[in-house]
């Protein structure tokens, strides 16, 4: 099947848009009742599954036959040439807080490759997306990375810790180095908006791990896209299933992976 990415792109921006009007909505009515915690920490309300819901109708019908892999599991995933990859809310603790960063997140993956991203980040109307091969974009204009060539004149932006408490240690200590040997080090709560933030070169780089492929796989691409480069933390491609991320430009981000390496050992499970 042969499909026009560029056109596909506009439909999802469009979508992305109606339904981020929905959440915005929603936001200001919604209560504590309205708040399910799925794990420790980890949150989920009413307006994740029904803005879930309906990106999940208006994707179907772009793209005959498709698969999903989605964060609320409002859909079974199936093996299929096409496959979205959704999170209706990325920052949903920021969402039910009041807190105005989150965003929606949208990626296309052929034959386990990703060829389309899109980030909407709600509250600020900021629409970050990609096709393959034909650069990233901000609301219609062209994003790049940032060109900064050191961590020293970096603005990092990175997540607290979910999981995985036996590499807290290390992970603290490789953020008191970030602090000390750069501009700062951020935590919006959102990995898709942070993503976005380096594709367009508000930050310098990101770094996270815990993370889900929903989390990261539009966010990634758009900062491959802008010209930066996506990595594990053993340097390989391997980042958008394996639960670990750095992202930024290639100069920095091969300065970070040896403090990476240095501070923060690889995960045993
Ligand atoms: P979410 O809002 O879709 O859950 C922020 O550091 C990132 O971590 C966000 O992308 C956020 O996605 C994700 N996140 C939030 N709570 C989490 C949890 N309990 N476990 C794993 N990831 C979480
Ligand atoms: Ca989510």
């Amino acid at each position: 099947m042969t499909i026009d990415l560029n056109n596909i792109c506009d439909q999802v921006i469009g979508i992305s848009r109606e339904v981020g009007k929905f959440i915005s909505h929603e936001q200001s009515r919604l209560g504590t009742q309205n708040i399910e915690e799925k794990g420790h920490n980890d949150f989920v309300t009413y307006v994740d599954k029904a803005a879930e819901t309906l990106l999940v109708n208006e994707l179907a019908a772009v793209i005959p036959d498709c698969g999903f892999i989605t964060e609320e599991k409002t859909v079974a995933q199936e093996s299929k040439e096409y496959i979205w990859i959704i999170d209706p809310i990325d920052g949903t603790t920021n969402f039910i807080h009041g807190l105005p960063l989150y965003s929606i997140s949208i990626a296309l993956m052929h034959q386990n490759k990703i060829i389309l991203g899109v980030v909407y980040e709600i509250s600020n109307d900021e629409c970050f997306y990609a096709v393959k091969g034909n650069g990233a974009f901000l609301n219609g204009k062209p994003i790049k990375v940032s060109n900064r060539r050191t961590v020293a004149n970096s603005l990092i932006v990175t997540g607290f810790p979910y999981r995985f408490a036996d590499r807290l240690d290390a992970w603290m200590a490789l953020f008191v180095h970030f602090i000390k040997n750069s501009h700062g080090v951020r935590r919006l709560g959102s990995a898709a908006i942070d993503l976005a933030y380096v594709a367009c070169g508000r930050f310098e780089a990101f770094y996270e791990y815990g993370l889900s492929p929903w989390d990261v796989a539009a966010g990634g691409f758009i900062v491959q896209q802008a010209g930066g480069a996506v990595s594990d933390y053993s340097g390989t491609s391997d980042w958008l299933f394996g639960n670990e991320l750095l992202a930024g430009n290639d100069l920095v981000n091969e300065e970070m992976l040896v403090s990476i390496n240095e501070y923060f050992p690889k995960a045993t499970s």
